[in-house]
């Protein structure tokens, strides 16, 4: 395990608090059950990208059943890039840590934009509620290790990936770590994600129910019906035929252009056509296997903790653009969710107003942030605040 770079300091948005966070490399050993889909080739080209589109959202089949020709066993000790931040000055009491999940087209910098002096970063909020947090790009993105985009970078060995991570930081990996500030274990571990990063902490809470205190599932809904806007409106294209993701092999796709990423992932006139710009000169691939996977994680989970479900109304991928629209069955598209968690402790859902699928790159992401963290707070999981509890000293 090795740490590179130093803390870097920043102002939080709105509080008198700074931050000082750790760029780490993680070494992660991982072994999943992965799909073999070689029924199918690897679309090498931006027209195979397309007829990719095309087979997997033809009505009336299942591509993944048809690509699959086996399963295989797939283990590997990968790099896992993430950063780690925690308040200045740090608490002196218990901490809760945040395991932040990015979606597909992004990587961990969707919880800490830089825009606009960082207003837009989960992370800052967090931190301000007196939360330690850690982001790291998923198994296959960004600086993490990348892989074959056909049979190995798929949902199982991500979600391997971060069961992993999650057990290194319980046994106090980070800790050991020789970083400038030295980061001490949590008292208790959040799980947050964000889009296919939520549906992989479903899945982790599926199956290792006790790696994780509480569950954030930001931009998901149980729903895989409007899947298919997902895989058209992307207008997939071979990322390495992208300058700025010339090091990705085939298979692994990006959405074409700011067009198709203001479809994915944005509400019109509820954003700053700036982020929007930042946004997709920092997209970032989704791989062939993931896409294949993504439909066939676990439907139950037996976590015992609370769980808060937030969707943007208008999310397209997981509510065909309308989460309060049901037809009659149930609350909102995201309040089905709670028949996911028959056992956990708490569970709400909510439908945050005038947001698209990527809830942070919307004017009121500190909305949601805001909700999250008062959810988080009223159900036992909250973080000792160093200067809050120095305020209170005081009053
Ligand atoms: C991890 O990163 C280090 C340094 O960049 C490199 O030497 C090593 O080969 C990488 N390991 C994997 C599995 O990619
Ligand atoms: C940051 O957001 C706040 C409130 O959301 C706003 O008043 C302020 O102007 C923003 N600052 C920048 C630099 O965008
Ligand atoms: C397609 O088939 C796979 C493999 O049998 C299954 O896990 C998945 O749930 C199916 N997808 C849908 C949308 O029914
Ligand atoms: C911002 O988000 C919060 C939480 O969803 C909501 O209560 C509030 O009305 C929103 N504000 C605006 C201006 O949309």
């Amino acid at each position: 395990m090795r740490t590179s770079s130093i803390g870097l300091w920043a102002l939080t948005a709105g509080v008198a608090a700074a931050k000082t966070c750790h760029d780490i490399t993680l070494e992660v050993p991982v072994t999943a059950r992965n799909g073999v889909f070689n029924n199918i080739e690897t679309p090498e080209t931006n027209f195979d990208a397309t007829c990719f589109a095309l087979s997997s959202t033809k009505q009336g089949r299942n591509i993944t059943e048809m690509a699959l020709s086996g399963y295989a066993t797939v283990s590997g000790v990968y790099n896992i890039s993430a950063q780690y931040c925690m308040p200045m000055p740090t608490a002196t009491g218990a901490h809760t840590l945040q395991i932040l999940t990015h979606g597909m087209g992004f990587d961990k910098s969707y919880w800490d934009l830089s825009y606009n002096d960082y207003n837009y970063s989960y992370v800052d909020y967090a931190l301000s509620r007196g939360y330690h947090t850690l982001s790291y790009d998923r198994l296959g993105i960004g600086k993490s290790s990348h892989g074959d985009a056909k049979n190995e970078i798929q949902a199982f060995l991500e979600i391997g990936a971060l069961a992993q991570l999650t057990r290194m930081v319980r046994d106090g990996a980070l800790a050991d770590l020789k970083t400038p500030t030295k980061i001490k274990n949590p008292a208790k571990i959040v799980h947050v994600g964000h889009s296919f990063g939520s549906a992989q902490t479903v899945a982790l809470s599926a199956m290792y129910p006790d790696l994780s205190d509480g569950l954030v599932l930001t931009g998901w809904s149980t729903s895989a019906d409007y899947m298919p806007m997902f895989l058209s409106g992307a207008n997939f294209q071979q990322a390495r035929l992208n300058a700025k993701n010339s090091d990705y092999t085939g298979g692994y796709f990006t959405s074409a252009d700011v067009s198709s990423n203001v479809y994915l992932f944005f509400y019109p006139g509820y954003f700053d056509a700036g982020l929007l710009d930042y946004a997709e000169a920092n997209k970032q691939p989704m791989t062939i296997g993931e896409l294949l996977t993504i439909t066939g994680l676990p439907t139950q989970s037996k976590f015992t903790g609370p769980v808060y479900v937030i969707d943007g109304e208008n999310d397209v991928p997981f509510c065909g653009g309308d989460c309060s629209f049901t037809g009659g069955k149930g609350d909102s598209i995201p309040a089905g969710a709670d028949k996911v968690f028959p056992s956990a402790s708490a569970f709400a859902a909510y439908v945050h107003p005038n947001t698209g699928h990527a809830i942070n790159v919307h004017y009121n992401a500190t909305g949601a942030y805001k909700l999250i963290n008062d959810f988080l707070g009223g159900h036992g999981l909250a973080s000792k605040n160093h200067q809050h509890d120095h305020l209170r000293h005081h009053l």
